[in-house]
């Protein structure tokens, strides 16, 4: 599976850090929602979802925590933990999130809004469409 990580520039001096976040220009798409988890438990799993058209765009503002994504052929552990990139996930990839950190901020840049029915939520048939 190619993994495609974005590394944003990094406009630090003294006084700290700053990334700019620009659709079409360091973001392949154009942003038409931001959502981000926070309060994750340690030992909680989330994700185990794939999306029909979805992209999206993975950065861990603070903290970290653990990806894996499988495009139904491979799958493939990442751990964020770097704000100054982000991790691009295409559509028809299956993902699971584990291992937040405390403090962990994981804020997600997508390029649709809200809708279940792009949600592929059961992994048979995820791996039957992938197949196909
Ligand atoms: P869920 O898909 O379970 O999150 P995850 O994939 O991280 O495990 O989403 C949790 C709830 O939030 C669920 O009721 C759907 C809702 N939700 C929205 O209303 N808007 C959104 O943009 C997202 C991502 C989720």
């Amino acid at each position: 599976m190619d993994i495609k990580f974005i590394q944003f520039q990094s406009h630090g001096d003294e006084r700290g850090s700053l990334v700019s976040l620009e659709d079409n220009k360091n973001i392949p798409f154009t942003i038409k929602r931001v959502y981000y988890l926070f309060n994750t438990q340690e030992k909680v799993r989330r994700g185990f979802h794939a999306h029909k058209e979805l992209k999206q765009l993975a950065v861990v503002l603070k903290g970290s925590c653990r990806f894996m994504l499988d495009d139904g052929k491979e799958k493939i552990e990442l751990l964020l933990d770097n704000p100054e990139q982000g991790l691009y996930i295409e559509s028809f990839v299956w993902r699971e999130m584990y291992d937040f950190s405390d403090d962990c901020v994981l804020m997600v840049l997508a390029d649709s809004y809200y809708d279940e029915s792009d949600y592929i939520r059961d992994y048979q048939e995820f791996k039957e469409l992938v197949s196909a």
